[in-house]
C-alpha cells in the first residue's frame, strides 16, 4: 500500500483509536492532528479555542494536516471538522492516499462525549442543546464526509481492535480493485 490512510468523521466516531489500532496492525506511524495542534501551540484544543478562538485553530489544524498527508506511510486520524476546510481537501487529494470515514450513530456520539467535555464546540451546553448541535453539524459535514473511499460504522460493542481489523480487510479490497 503507499500514500496515507486519513481517517476523518465526526467527533467521537473512534478515530484515533481505531487509527492507533490500524497503524500498530500495518506497522505504519500514527499521528493525530489533534495532538499535533496541541503540542505546536503548546495548550489544550479547548484552551486555544477559549483563548485564541476557532479561526486560530483551523489554521493550525491546516498546518498539521498538510504536514501529516505528506506521509507515505501513517494513519492520520483528522480532527472532526478539519475536511470541511479547503485546504485539507486539497491536502487529501495531494496525498494521494485512502479517506476512510468513521460514523456512529448521534446517540453514540452524544454519550461519547457526554462522558468527557473536552469538545470546544460542545462545551458549556445542556445535553438538549448538545444533540441540536450534533444533528445540525453533522448535516452541514454529511456533504464532505460522503467523499470518502471507505465508510465504516464504529459500534461501542464492536470495539476498537476489531473496527482496525474490519478496516484492514476492507483497505485491502480497495487496494487490490484500485
Ligand atoms: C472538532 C473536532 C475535534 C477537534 C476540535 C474541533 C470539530 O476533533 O479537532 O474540537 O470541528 O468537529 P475530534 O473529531 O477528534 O473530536
Amino acid at each position: 500500500m503507499e500514500g496515507p490512510v486519513l481517517l476523518t468523521g465526526f467527533m467521537a466516531t473512534g478515530k484515533s483509536k481505531v487509527g492507533r489500532a490500524l497503524a500498530r496492525r500495518m506497522g505504519w506511524q500514527f499521528l493525530d492532528t489533534d495532538a499535533m495542534v496541541e503540542t505546536r501551540a503548546g495548550k489544550s484544543i479547548a484552551r486555544i479555542f477559549a483563548e485564541d478562538g476557532e479561526e486560530a485553530f483551523r489554521r493550525l489544524e491546516l498546518e498539521c494536516v498538510v504536514e501529516a498527508s505528506r506521509q507515505r506511510h501513517a494513519v492520520v486520524a483528522l480532527g472532526g471538522g478539519a475536511i470541511t476546510q479547503d485546504g485539507t481537501r486539497q491536502a487529501i487529494r495531494d496525498a494521494a492516499g485512502v479517506l476512510v470515514c468513521l460514523q456512529a450513530d448521534e446517540e453514540t456520539i452524544l454519550e461519547r462525549v457526554g462522558r468527557r467535555g473536552t469538545r470546544p464546540l460542545l462545551a458549556g451546553l445542556t445535553r438538549e442543546q448538545q444533540r441540536e448541535k450534533i444533528r445540525a453539524l453533522l448535516a452541514e459535514r454529511a456533504p464532505y464526509y460522503a467523499v470518502a473511499d471507505i465508510t465504516l460504522s464504529s459500534t461501542e460493542a464492536q470495539g476498537a481492535e476489531e473496527t482496525a481489523a474490519l478496516l484492514l480487510r476492507q483497505l485491502e479490497t480497495w487496494h487490490a480493485e484500485g
